[in-house]
Formats: C-alpha cells, sequence, structure tokens
C-alpha cells in the first residue's frame, strides 16, 4: 500500500546510485526527471521514473496504491536537510536586535552580558515543559517550509542540569515529531559568568561532569565547540573533543566565525564532521579541508543577519571541496529557519549557482548530520522525506523568487504532513 505521486514536472536531485556528498565542480549538477513519477511506500522511497515508464494497473503490478497525487505543473524535492540549529531556546533577542541597528557588534554584545549569556539566563528559568513547547513550535515552522531532518544544539544551560535539560527536550522532539533529529552536545558554547576568572574551571566541569553525563544518559551524537577569538580557544577546544571521543562523540565545530581562529584546522585535526561558519576562511584553511572528510558547512543567515564578510564558497568550490548550507536557526545571530531563503542567499551573497545551493541543502547537509545515506536526495530505499512545489516555471524559481512560500504539501517517512 503506498502513495504514488504521477505527472511530476520536474523531480529534482535523483540518485540511482546515492553518494556520499558531493564536491567541487560536480556541485552545479544533479539528476533531474522531467515528466515523473515517485512511489512511495512504508516511509520509504520505493520507486522513480519517467511516467513514460509508469507500470500499467494490472493485478501483478508490484505497486499497490492507496494514494495518488497529481502533481500537474509542480516539483518534488527531498525534503532540506538542516544539519546546523540552535532551535531550543526561550524567548528571543530582538533587544539586541536594535542595539545592532544601533551600531554594536555581535561580540560588545556579548560582552556586555547579551547574547548566548543572556539567552542561557532565560533557559535557565524555564521549565523543561514550556521549553519543549516553546521549541516544538519551531520545529512546526521549519516543516512547514520543507526541513525533513534537523540537527539540534544545546549550549543556552551552560550548567549540567540546564545542558541535560536541553538535551533532553531535543530527545523529545526527537521522539514526538516526524522529522529526523540529530543531537550535539555545545556546553563549550561560552564561559558562563560565573567562570569569567576562572575560564579553566569552566573546561575542567565539561570535561569532567557534563561529557559523561551526556554520554551517560545516550543524549547526543555529536559535541561541539565554539572555538572561535572571545570563546574556546584551538588548545580548549581539544582537550574538550579529546574526552568527548572517549564517549563517540564526533566533533562538529563552530569556526573561524569572527576570526582566523585555527578552529578549521583543530576540527579537520580531530576528524570533525563538519566545521561551520567559515566567514574568516583563506588559502590555509582551504588547503586543510582539501583531501579531508570534513564539511565546509556555511551559515549564510548569520553573515547577513551579523553584517559578516561572506565566507568564500566560490573559492571552496574551485579548489575541489563539497560544501554545506544550513539555518544556524538561533535567537542571536540568525532567527530563522527558512532552508529556502538560505539557498537564496547563497546564492544572491555567495554566488552559488541554484544547482550548487540544492545539493547544499540536500545531500551535502544530509552529509553533515551522518544522515546522507538515508536522507538528502530521491533514492530508492531512502526515507520518504519529499516536499511538492506550487505551480512553478523551473526548478531555479525556488531560490530565485527569495521571498515566497511556493510549498504545496509535505511528506514526511511517507506521510502526507498538512
Ligand atoms: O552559530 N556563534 C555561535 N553560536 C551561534 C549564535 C548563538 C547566539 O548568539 O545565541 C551561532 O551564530
Ligand atoms: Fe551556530
Amino acid at each position: 500500500m503506498g502513495l504514488l505521486i504521477r505527472n511530476i514536472k520536474g523531480l529534482v536531485q535523483v540518485e540511482d546510485d546515492p553518494r556520499p556528498k558531493v564536491s567541487g565542480k560536480d556541485m552545479s549538477a544533479f539528476n533531474y526527471i522531467s515528466d515523473a513519477f515517485l512511489y512511495l511506500e512504508k516511509g520509504r522511497i520505493t520507486d522513480f521514473g519517467s511516467m513514460s515508464h509508469l507500470p500499467g494497473r494490472q493485478k501483478d503490478s508490484k505497486y499497490v496504491v492507496s494514494q495518488e497525487i497529481d502533481a500537474t505543473g509542480r516539483f518534488v524535492f527531498p525534503s532540506y536537510c538542516d544539519s546546523h540549529t540552535h532551535l531550543v531556546y526561550s524567548g528571543s533577542r530582538e533587544k539586541e536586535f536594535a542595539d545592532k541597528i544601533r551600531g554594536l557588534t555581535y561580540e560588545e554584545i556579548a560582552k556586555r552580558g547579551g547574547g548566548i549569556l543572556n539567552s542561557a539566563n532565560k533557559l535557565r528559568e524555564t521549565s523543561e515543559e514550556e521549553l519543549y513547547n516553546q521549541s516544538y513550535e519551531r520545529i512546526r515552522e521549519i516543516i512547514s517550509m520543507g526541513t525533513g531532518a534537523v540537527e539540534i544544539k544545546s549550549g543556552y544551560g551552560l550548567t549540567l542540569t540546564d545542558e541535560l535539560k536541553m538535551l533532553r527536550v531535543i530527545r523529545r522532539i526527537k521522539e514526538t515529531s516526524p522529522v529526523e533529529v540529530r543531537s550535539t552536545f555545545l556546553g563549550a558554547h561560552a564561559v558562563p559568568e560565573e567562570y569569567k576568572n576562572n575560564r579553566g574551571k569552566y573546561v575542567d566541569l565539561i570535561i569532567k561532569e557534563m561529557i559523561p553525563a551526556v554520554a551517560s544518559e545516550n543524549l547526543a551524537q555529536y559535541i561541539d565547540v565554539f572555538c572561535d577569538r572571545g570563546f574556546f580557544t584551538p588548545e580548549e577546544t581539544e582537550r574538550i573533543l579529546a574526552e568527548g571521543a572517549g564517549y563517540g562523540l564526533i566533533p562538529k565545530i563552530h569556526a573561524n566565525e569572527l576570526d582566523f581562529s585555527g578552529g578549521v584546522q583543530t576540527g579537520v585535526k580531530n576528524h570533525a564532521l563538519s566545521v561551520d561558519h567559515l566567514e574568516r576562511t583563506g588559502a590555509v584553511e582551504i588547503e586543510v579541508l582539501s583531501g579531508s572528510e570534513t564539511m565546509p558547512t556555511l551559515l549564510p543567515g548569520s553573515a547577513f543577519f551579523l553584517g559578516l564578510p561572506d565566507p568564500p564558497a566560490r573559492q571552496m568550490i574551485e579548489a575541489g571541496l563539497p560544501v554545506a548550507l544550513a539555518s544556524d536557526y538561533n535567537p542571536g545571530s540568525s532567527p530563522s529557519g527558512n532552508m529556502k531563503l538560505v539557498m537564496s542567499l547563497a546564492c544572491i551573497r555567495l554566488k552559488m549557482l541554484p544547482e550548487e545551493a540544492i545539493n547544499a541543502v540536500t545531500i551535502n547537509s544530509a552529509y553533515a548530520m551522518g544522515l546522507s545515506s538515508t536522507h538528502g536526495s530521491i533514492a530508492r530505499g531512502k526515507v520518504a522525506n519529499v516536499f511538492i512545489t506550487k505551480e512553478i516555471p523551473s526548478y531555479e524559481f525556488l531560490p530565485y523568487a527569495f521571498g515566497s512560500n511556493l510549498i504545496d504539501t509535505i511528506i514526511l517517512r511517507g506521510e502526507i504532513i498538512n
């Protein structure tokens, strides 16, 4: 019993032989079938092809169709994979938004006790139940915008109790929502006020208490450190990652947002799955990434919101690197989880081609969260996470029409969500 989508104007990002990621020149293309069908069964993608090859309805047909959608004039995409978010948080920070407009920088706001520490204060006063409710609204919102898999970080707790509270909320979201969720422990997001004059003690707390507690409840797959000027040094980062590695936590690093911080080098050296942000990236960092398995992940929403220099996406792609894109959905630097807008920003500001942006929000971002064998493309056996657009002229129209909601139908795990 399955769902047949027929007369699809364009089926985007199709793979007969699924690849883990797409790099360099290959990023400017993907397989595409016009006038296509797609068949989903038991939550998986079972078959696809051109309408002229759609088997008839004879009794022995391999398709037992229980539901059918006519997608005339419309495109089908694999759901977005958003490999970097902080969407579990309490409240919002629009007062700092106004401070930024008046001229303060992100770092100046952080130094005054705003920024991450402001969100940490709010989160500590919020119950687990309330935090879940606020965060689940954001999950509903990103589902409606086409996201089918999301990575969520802790990092606004900054005490053992509150970091565990965040990670339990992430686990509950994973258990109760139809999106695929990956969880990252980010105790090293900022040094809390109470450790300002003794940062080593906070790093010790992460290493000696937080990491073992997180691991013993199996609350995270990944470990992150904000390895940047004013936050954590490469040496502190290495200590934290080494401890995490002992518990099987794979690194995904915040790197090179505010400075040439050594974050990229530290991430690659410690076999990070991804290094993210990269606004301050030059030839040396690109060289270090070449030949590694680490996915450079760009977050153009936060560069846009904070007015940071744009990361050098073109140089990366021309050097043969893969590039992933993610939203960084968080209250301080990117209060949006809109992956379609992320694609538009990548095209407009980073000069990525529409095809490169589409590869970067699907297969490459799936890789950056360890999911590219099950998500990120239309391939037989992969999880049936797709969306159907409204009637549009071409797939390029998606990043081009940057302010329009062009999604008509969302399907997650083979079920229509609306
Ligand atoms: O990815 N750069 C560090 N962390 C977040 C911002 C978090 C915040 O400001 O609340 C980011 O931009
Ligand atoms: Fe982030």
